[in-house]
């Protein structure tokens, strides 16, 4: 999805490098997501740059790793392992982003660390129920997508560094045409009422791991 000029929306005051900023509420309510991220966890984010931004280069190299796994559990689904590597390629380029800022200020790179939020939602796949594992799987990358862009958009909102506020300008409305890849994939031959039924419970599960969140300046924390 290309960036919608109509979305945009310059506050007084503003720095005129930064990018204009897009609207959160317009942005939220386009994503499946159920309850917004505290403009406060974007404050915080926003004064923990160097832990955000370790911990942003690691999400982009794990869904780029999820990705791929999807080809290699499906590879017979043409469509499928085309879009999944193609995206997978694209996180790629996120992290190589992300990794080069943290290397030119001397920041940093996190490895693995635990996201407890990712963690819970993953445990809701159950493998072996094919058809459903492979719907869950791509509703479950739909919603790690939809709440990237949404930490990214509400972040982009109090952001002041230049550079962080175009990477996030540039990432959030990528992320927005994933998790809609995700959804589609998902719903491909199958009926669309079952199938945004079944993404409900997904959507109110996530909600609620998304109430108790808010309190570190990590993406998902
Ligand atoms: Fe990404
Ligand atoms: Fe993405």
């Amino acid at each position: 999805m290309q960036y919608d000029p109509s979305l945009v929306r310059r506050p007084a005051g503003r720095d005129s490098d930064l990018p204009e900023p897009v609207s959160f509420e317009e942005v939220f309510a386009a994503l499946p997501l159920l309850h917004p991220t505290p403009r406060s966890w974007a404050e915080l984010a926003a004064a923990n740059l160097p832990e955000f931004l370790a911990d942003h280069a690691v999400c982009e190299q794990q869904v780029a790793m999820y990705a791929l796994s999807l080809a290699g559990y499906y590879p017979d689904d043409a469509e499928l392992v085309e879009r999944t590597a193609a995206l997978a390629a694209e996180e790629v380029q996120h992290f190589r982003r992300v990794v080069a800022i943290l290397r030119q200020r001397g920041w940093p790179l996190g490895g693995r660390r635990r996201n407890r939020w990712a963690q819970s939602l993953r445990e809701r796949i159950v493998p072996g129920h094919e058809p459903w594992t492979k719907v869950d799987r791509l509703l479950f990358g739909a919603l790690v997508e939809a709440r990237s862009c949404e930490r990214f958009t509400r972040l982009l909102e109090v952001v002041e560094d230049q550079e962080v506020a175009h990477l996030l300008a540039d990432l959030g409305p990528a992320e927005r045409r994933h998790w809609e890849l995700f959804y589609r994939l998902a719903g491909r031959g199958g009926d669309a009422d079952a199938l945004a039924a079944r993404f409900l419970h997904w959507r109110e599960f996530e909600a609620g791991l998304a109430r108790g969140l808010g309190v570190s300046p990590t993406v998902h924390g």
